[in-house]
């Protein structure tokens, strides 16, 4: 399935779930005079790792493919990003970040060295996806660049030469390098990390170490380009551990005049319990269901922890937390190639996705940027590639219908969140948030976490009609495939009041987001 009959099977809809509320049906009521916070674009953030088939396959497939590419990047995968309007890509990495000397993907292709790839796979890495190409794609897909620079085996210089190479208009000797390279003009970075995960994979340091690193990564690594700031993000906590979040937070508190960041990374994976990840992607029942929603909604939790003790070094909220590496971490895919981290998608990660940004609009004076892990063919992807064919995943689609809530503003929702309980565990029933979008109007996103029972909603609104989209799906644990890509799309929504009430009933384990319109 290409891109086109992919987006035309969407079509396909029914105007779905239109209900007249009865007797308990759920009390719902947006506080349009209460606006909170920005509900920051760049919490729809992607990350795009040199791993397994993501890059290469999933991004790149060269000048030569005869997959249709612009500039070897794929224009499939182009179209299908520019719809989610990706404000920001990460790369390229983690963990490989900390490996990767940018100076072997520069000039021409045929002369880049091969070298390898030992965190994912051990295979080669052709260097062929290098600077300019990420640039080239994120200028395609009309995003913004993240590029974490290596702290764990790279040095000061590498990353500050990186940077000049980058972002000088001057003509230093790197400038002219470029320019060499087909780019004369300087590019405008958006975002640096810091290393990552210097606490694990990135050279296991102590809070106190990679403090002392950061000091100087963040005085010497500089971007030239005045008209283009650079936002830097300095490695934090591995989620709930907090002694990263104290030293760096202690560390900028006590900063002198040659160094600053503007933000500190939190990880948190939705795993469900242990390591390796053994959760399945398919072919899960409830209990499973029901488990991995209790265990992603602990990102409530590290917010607030990791918030708090932010507040404390910093209570005008001038670093942002930034949850650049979060999602579902599945075991892979039966017969996929090991440390490729490829897993199926299906509606669970999508409401998966939904409720994780709720959670970080809830906090979005703190949390103004995340990334999810990943964009193509890895861990919770938005699109997965095999050859020239192309399948959008429930989380694509989740991030899709999201897209009204980049830089809306917060509207608080009351509601009775009410329980479903799966064995010992209980998890709220329903979720909610809203907000005020850039097109002035009022959305609204509502999840059924339920995977038993219809949610039948009353929404109190002078709003003459709701109109939105419903993912839904018939199985707790539907996929898309390249043989059924539409098992799991969005469909039309819309409800009419009645009185100043609009009644919603949405399906088990689905995700509305509607406009309320007059
Ligand atoms: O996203 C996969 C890996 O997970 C990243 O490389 C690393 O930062 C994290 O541990």
């Amino acid at each position: 399935m290409n891109l086109k009959s992919a987006l035309s099977a969407l079509l396909i809809g029914v105007t779905a779930s239109v209900g007249v509320a009865h007797a308990q049906a759920v009390a719902l009521k947006v506080e349009a005079d209460k606006p909170g916070a920005k509900i920051d674009r760049q919490l729809f953030g992607q990350f795009a790792e040199h791993l397994g088939r993501g890059v290469y396959e999933g991004v790149w497939v060269g000048p030569d493919s005869s997959i249709p590419n612009t500039r070897g990047i794929r224009n499939d995968v182009v179209a299908a990003l520019k719809e989610l309007r990706v404000p920001n890509v990460r790369w390229p990495g983690g963990c490989f970040a900390d490996e990767y000397h940018w100076r072997n993907g520069i000039g021409p292709l045929k002369d880049r060295p091969a070298t390898l790839n030992p965190n994912w796979g051990g295979v080669i890495e052709p260097n062929s996806f290098g600077t300019h190409e990420f640039m080239d794609f994120v200028q395609q897909i009309g995003a913004e660049a993240y590029i974490s620079v290596n702290v764990g085996s790279g040095t000061p210089q590498e990353a500050a030469d990186w940077f000049e190479y980058m972002t000088t208009a001057q003509p230093t000797a790197l400038a002219k390098q470029r320019a060499a390279n087909g780019h004369p003009e300087p590019y405008g970075i958006s975002f640096m990390g810091i290393g990552n995960e210097s606490w694990g994979c990135g050279g296991s340091m102590t809070p106190e170490e990679y403090a002392a690193q950061l000091r100087i990564y963040a005085r010497y690594t500089r971007n030239y380009n005045a008209d283009h700031p650079t936002l830097k993000i300095a490695v934090g906590p591995d989620s709930a551990n907090t002694g990263y979040t104290e030293a760096v937070m202690k560390a900028w508190k006590e900063r002198n005049w040659s160094w600053d960041i503007n933000g500190l990374s939190l990880h948190y994976y939705t795993v469900g319990a242990g390591w390796p990840p053994k959760f399945a992607a398919t072919g899960f029942g409830v209990e499973e269901y029901a488990t991995l929603i209790n265990y992603t909604l602990r990102m409530n939790e590290l917010l607030r922890t990791h918030g708090a003790i932010m507040d404390k070094y910093d209570p005008e909220k001038k670093i942002a937390l930034v949850v650049d590496e979060w999602g579902a971490w599945l075991a892979p895919t039966p017969g996929s190639k090991e440390g490729f981290l490829e897993q199926q998608n299906s509606v669970r990660d999508a409401i998966i996705a939904a409720l994780n940004i709720n959670i970080f609009a809830r906090h979005a004076d703190r949390v103004r940027m995340a990334n999810i892990a990943q964009m193509v063919n890895v861990l919770q992807a938005m699109i997965l590639t095999d050859q020239d064919k192309l399948v959008l995943t429930p989380t694509y689609h989740l991030f899709h219908m999201y897209v009204p809530f980049q830089d809306a503003t917060f509207l608080p929702v009351t509601f009775d969140a009410g329980t479903y309980a799966s064995g010992d565990i209980k998890l709220p029933k329903l979720d909610a948030i809203a907000a005020k979008g850039k097109d002035g109007k009022t959305w609204l996103a509502v999840t059924n976490i339920d995977p038993t029972g219809p949610a039948q909603l009353e929404l109190t609104t002078r709003a003459k009609r709701a109109v939105g989209k419903i993912l839904s799906a018939p199985k707790v644990d539907s996929v898309n495939t390249f043989q059924a890509p539409a098992t799991v799309a969005p469909k039309p929504f819309e409800s009419k009041s009645s009185g100043n009430k609009i009644a919603l009933k949405l399906p088990p384990h689905s995700v509305a987001v509607i406009a309320l319109e007059q």
